[in-house]
């Protein structure tokens, strides 16, 4: 029976109103993680399903553009609405030097210089003067890059090692193979700090992807994980966080035999989180060990709660980028297929994303230790922020002439630790 002498406690009963973290999760202009995003390129599209067809509308930190190719191979990135009386150029027609939108014929070229007003006197005597808003764009593993910072101080691409040098055989796939994502990349609608941090947050692998919904990664007991590297018991004690040189890792020990019947091997699998908002994610289906990681994903915010995923992946196997794209199953099955209550009793990463809101409740939240690189990661992002505010330049910023950076995600063969040393606790080869 309730004690009707003592007050409950921990109820719900006059809480304060909850809030987000604007600083970290708002991306529209002027914003303090807005203006830092765009001191960065953002993948905008994939140059291989990027053709000289129609264009593609594309909202990204909180603007309305259009990406398009023209008919002389160059991508071009301008605001949506047409610089005349704002039609949009979603509609318009691309030529061999522009984009002509369709209400009275304006032609913009990729730098949003009028070249022809088709309704005008000779093609507008005072086209010169009218601009399509415009960003500077370049190509490189596969992707189409936008830069929509200041001018003024416009870095060079950053370069890693995961993408170049191409092997033998290897090309850049980078075209999701799901209606409507195959140009821009994948679309969701949740804000983009919530898959970000996903990233650095191990052990909801050891739970959700494992206990909570049944194996998900289609790789396990296979040629993947073994399924005790699953063990939620000892997931906290398996894992450790690191700064790197441009972000955050965690480094996840397991043991596996090394082919079939042979001797037991203690392996390391390890994610990065690069600043901004690139993942450095190894082929976690066909986990191979000692290999060069071949991929990055950007989570690219399109708002405040809309992101989308865009990747590159280094391959010369035609099936490596399928395996990503679809090599978490939920009770077999692709996320889409999945009925309401399928979906409840077989959750993914979507289920529990999306549903800590289009936006999360920082207020609401109470960490634990195992959310070490969730922590790690926002701590480097508030600096970020206040470097830009302070005029600094900021981490993941390149400079002209830089080296080809290193990613340290990973799936590793750990060097044997000396007799008598504790190997859980030993140090680990890369980290730092
Ligand atoms: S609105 Fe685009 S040409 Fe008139
Ligand atoms: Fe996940």
């Amino acid at each position: 029976m309730t004690d009707m002498t003592v007050p409950d406690t921990g109820t719900g009963y006059g809480r304060k109103p909850s809030s987000h973290d604007a600083r970290l999760t708002e991306v529209g202009p002027g914003t303090p993680m807005g203006e830092a995003l765009r001191r960065h390129w953002q993948p905008i599209a994939s140059s291989t399903a990027l053709t000289s067809d129609v264009p593609h509308r594309v909202r990204l930190l909180g603007e309305n553009l259009i990406v398009f190719r023209d008919g002389q191979g160059r991508p071009g990135v301008v605001f949506e609405r047409c610089a005349h009386r704002g039609s949009s150029l979603f509609y318009g027609r691309v030529e061999e030097d522009g984009i002509r939108c369709c209400y009275h014929g304006w032609k913009f070229d990729v730098q949003g210089h009028c070249l022809d007003q088709a309704c005008e006197l000779d093609g507008g005597k005072r086209r010169n003067l009218a601009r399509q808003p415009w960003y500077p764009v370049e190509e490189a593993y596969g992707l189409v890059f936008v830069y929509m910072g200041p001018p003024e101080i416009k870095p060079p691409l950053p370069r890693y090692d995961s993408l170049e040098p191409l092997g033998e055989g290897e090309s850049y796939h980078t075209s999701w193979m799901v209606p409507g994502a195959e140009v821009i990349g994948l679309e969701q609608d949740y804000n983009w700090l919530q898959l970000f941090e996903n990233a650095v947050d191990p052990v909801h692998a050891a739970w959700l992807h494992s206990n909570h919904s049944g194996f998900q990664f289609q790789g396990t007991g296979t040629t993947g994980f073994p399924e005790h590297y699953y063990d939620h018991r000892t997931a906290a004690e398996r894992t450790t966080y690191h700064r790197t040189d441009n972000g955050v890792k965690y480094v996840w020990r397991y043991q596996d035999t090394k082919g079939d019947g042979g001797a037991p091997v203690d392996l390391e699998w390890s994610v990065e989180c690069m600043l901004p908002n690139i993942i450095a994610l190894p082929d976690f289906i066909r986990s191979t060990p000692d290999v060069r990681n071949d991929m990055l994903i950007w989570v690219v915010p399109a708002d405040d709660t809309h992101h989308r995923l865009v990747f590159s992946i280094r391959s010369a196997d035609p099936e490596r980028a399928t395996s990503f794209m679809f090599g978490i199953k939920q009770n077999g099955k692709d996320g889409w297929q999945l009925s309401d209550e399928e979906k409840q009793r077989f959750p993914g990463d979507y289920e529990a994303q999306r549903s800590q809101g289009p936006i999360t409740q920082h207020s609401e939240e109470t960490l634990a230790p195992s959310d070490k690189g969730v922590v790690m990661l926002r701590r480097m992002l508030r600096t970020m922020l206040d470097d830009v505010e302070a005029g600094r330049t900021p981490l993941g910023v390149a400079t002209p002439g830089e080296p080809v950076r290193h990613v340290e995600a990973g799936l590793v063969t750990r060097p044997e630790a000396p007799t008598g040393t504790d190997r859980a606790a030993a140090p680990t080869a890369a980290g730092a």
